[in-house]
């Protein structure tokens, strides 16, 4: 499937909302789904992030259901398989520049630990409050870090993708932004991709700022307008306020859930929360220099104490009044990330779930397209794309 092919007018709507409302409605309530869709921002024909397809399939770290996270591997084979727009997360090295890790701590997804060289580097260290013991990238040289190999993280759940351990080095931003262009050029469309701030307050702090070398990595490969094929993402405000001062690039405030404080806040003494921040006031602020919200799932529809889906919240409609887009994370198809109510037993023979096979991820899915939101985060993207595609109707 490709990125062609979803593109679509913007007339169509999210099938089903209103009956699907109903029937959430049914089964708890669903107050607010049904206007979701009909609240959206205009989209088409306005230039850069309006004109993605809808609802949006952003492959979470690549297609890392299939493959090692953040490794060239991962983001071609989510390119390849149609994800309209490719996460990276971003940490520096000790020589400032970007790499794609979901942590610092690189214990976890790399090889390193079977590096004797690099034994005496293991430490502890308390980043954003938390103590953690590892190796972390901010204490390698680049041309360290090249020495070494991306592994699956978490192979008790995902053990065919140990198959690619090794494959791959660490990339570089700067080498996902040649990627980016090389099959740009070769598809004639631009690859979207969605660059997050990694504890930007934390490396500040070090010396390590991330956001002047993200803008300057944006402004070589022609990707800082307000139009270009970029998504700026982060959980500290103060990242994207930064960024909004120095590059036009579209900016996404994440959002945990509603009982956190992001980390900026933390040091800053700003006693708001995320629940102050997704308030119509927080949602005004946040548009004052951004153009979206990533929320976690749970900030959409809330579980219930049984771990079921249970009613939307109006944080779609809230949103899409401010003009915010939402890009909500992360559904995943193995049971053990599903809500309750959309795990799958094995097979009559075998009774139980398999936390590792695969639940009703479509089911899933629906209840959460039929919110309005405009797109999603996951490691399942070829899922996601046919997902998005019962979505719609013209
Ligand atoms: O950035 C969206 C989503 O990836 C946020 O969660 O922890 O996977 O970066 P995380
Ligand atoms: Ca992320």
């Amino acid at each position: 499937m490709t990125q062609g092919a979803q593109a679509r007018p913007g007339r169509r709507t999210v099938l089903g909302a209103a009956a699907l409302g109903a029937a959430a409605a049914g089964a708890g309530g669903a107050a607010g789904t049904a206007h979701a869709a009909a609240d959206r921002p205009a989209r088409r024909g306005r230039g850069g992030y309006r004109d993605l397809p809808y609802p949006t399939v952003i492959a979470h770290r690549g297609a890392s259901g299939y493959r090692p996270e953040h490794t060239i591997g991962a983001y071609q084979l989510a390119l390849d398989m149609g994800a309209h727009v490719i996460e990276q997360d971003l940490v520096p090295t000790r020589d400032g520049h970007l790499v794609c890790r979901h942590e610092n701590d690189i214990t976890g997804t790399t090889d390193v630990a079977d590096h004797p060289e690099f034994a005496a580097r293991r430490t502890t260290k308390t980043v954003d409050g938390t103590s953690m013991t590892g190796w972390f990238t901010e204490d390698f040289t680049l041309a360290e870090l090249r020495t070494l190999r991306a592994k699956e993280r978490i192979p008790g759940v995902r053990p065919d993708n140990t198959l690619y351990d090794g494959r791959w080095t660490v990339p570089t931003f700067e080498e996902v932004l040649k990627w980016a262009d090389r099959e740009g050029r070769r598809r004639g469309r631009p690859v979207w991709l969605h660059a997050e701030t990694k504890h930007p307050t934390y490396f500040r702090k070090l010396g390590l700022g991330l956001e002047e070398p993200l803008a300057r990595l944006l402004r070589r490969y022609g990707r800082d307008g307000r139009d270009a094929p970029v998504f700026l993402q982060s959980f500290e405000p103060s990242s994207m306020q930064r960024m909004a001062r120095l590059v036009d690039a579209p900016r996404v405030v994440l959002l945990s859930g509603a009982g956190t404080r992001p980390w900026d806040f933390t040091e800053a003494g700003d006693p708001r929360t995320v629940a102050d921040l997704i308030t119509p006031a927080g949602l005004k602020w946040i548009a004052s220099y951004a153009q979206g919200i990533g929320p976690t799932l749970d900030l959409v529809i809330p579980k219930g104490p049984d771990g079921r889906l249970g009613t939307p919240t109006t944080l779609v409609r809230d949103a899409h009044r401010r003009g915010l887009i939402l890009h909500p994370y992360t559904l995943r198809n193995e049971n053990t990330f599903l809500p309750a109510d959309f795990r799958r037993d094995r097979d009559t023979t075998t009774p139980g779930t398999d936390p590792n096979g695969y639940g009703d991820v479509f089911g899933a899915y629906r209840r959460y397209f039929a919110t309005g939101i405009d797109g999603i985060f996951t490691d399942h993207p070829d899922t996601g794309l046919l997902a998005a595609a019962d979505a719609v109707q013209d």
